[in-house]
């Protein structure tokens, strides 16, 4: 039984498929007329969130209330936070609110482990600054297991702006741990230094993506975060869109079976064409509905279901 979820890392195998299971049963549940299960009732759910985010708040949201919880949503704009309140305090007031779950974003990697010792409930990591976001891996994996029939022997490409992305670290582990063969592709510049000698087995940095794409299953695109660029990390847009671009030249050249996934939001354009975006190969729709599912499951594991 796990307790929070801050890190993929926090996942073995088992665990993880356990909750990949669990998430399918609840999608079962998303078909019905009434969505609702009574499962959580009674009890608090809260998402914190100092971070933009549109799918990610709205997914948590949906999550609990489809559990029946009471639901509190807390953005810092317009909080006390804009006054200078610091997390502590904030961490304080949701102890004293009861809270069973907080759901947090924050800009700072590691806020949710810090939050994790301050509160008697469940933390979930809702993104890191730059570090992990493991509901996202694991709503990603659902995706890959219920479009290609499995994770375990998957060659997945995860393409672009790395070194910013908690969205390829927590995928990085959580698609290794389930046995795919993960291959990080960017600019030298894009992805971080030394990381070579830091991956996990299972794992390799290419920097030519023509050559990758005919053997993969999986591409991931991931959104160039411009955000959180403080140099310059390409010439121009349109040079990166020309090297790590996936438009429709470049899509031909996956296999027939090969998925196209993007955590979202998406630049169209940059790193993604309108044409990939939407097109059937593209499961980007599908991983937004999938997210609700899987944090209904990790909602229900953490606050003491059973698998
Ligand atoms: C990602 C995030 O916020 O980390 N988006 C998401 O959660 N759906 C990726 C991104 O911002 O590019």
């Amino acid at each position: 039984m796990i307790k929070h979820l801050l890190s993929a890392d926090d996942l073995d195998r088992d665990t993880a498929i356990g909750i990949l299971d669990i998430a399918e049963r609840m999608a079962a549940t998303a078909g019905r007329e009434i969505k609702k299960l009574p499962t959580l009732r009674g009890r608090t759910v809260v998402n914190l969130f100092y971070e933009d985010s549109t799918r990610t708040r709205i997914s948590f949201e949906a999550a609990a209330k489809r559990l029946s919880a009471d639901v509190i949503t807390f953005s810092a704009k317009g909080s006390s936070v804009s006054k200078g309140e610091s997390l502590k305090d904030t961490a304080l007031t949701l102890q004293a609110m009861g809270a069973d779950a907080v759901a947090i974003r924050h800009p700072a990697a590691g806020a949710p482990h810090r939050l994790a010792g301050w509160i008697s409930g469940s933390v979930l990591n809702a993104g890191d600054g730059t570090h992990e976001h493991p509901t996202q891996a694991l709503l990603d994996a659902y995706t890959m297991r219920s479009r290609l029939g499995h994770v375990e022997g998957l060659r997945v490409a995860i393409v672009g702006d790395v070194l910013h992305s908690r969205v390829a670290r927590s995928n990085l582990s959580l698609l290794t741990t389930l046995g795919a063969e993960v291959i990080l592709v960017g600019p030298p510049t894009l992805l971080p230094v030394g990381f070579e000698k830091a991956l996990p087995p299972g794992a390799s940095i290419s920097y030519d993506l023509d050559a990758v794409l005919p053997k993969c299953d999986v591409v991931m695109m991931l959104r160039v975060q411009r955000e959180r660029m403080i140099d310059s990390y390409f010439p121009s847009e349109r040079e990166y869109s020309r090297r790590y671009g996936l438009d429709r030249r470049r899509m031909a050249l996956l296999p027939e079976h090969a998925i196209v996934m993007h955590p979202g939001p998406m630049n169209r354009g940059i790193e993604i064409s309108s044409q990939v975006a939407d097109s059937a190969r593209s499961t980007v729709v599908e991983q937004v509905a999938n997210g609700v599912s899987v944090r209904m499951a990790v909602l229900y594991l953490l606050l003491g279901g059973n698998a």
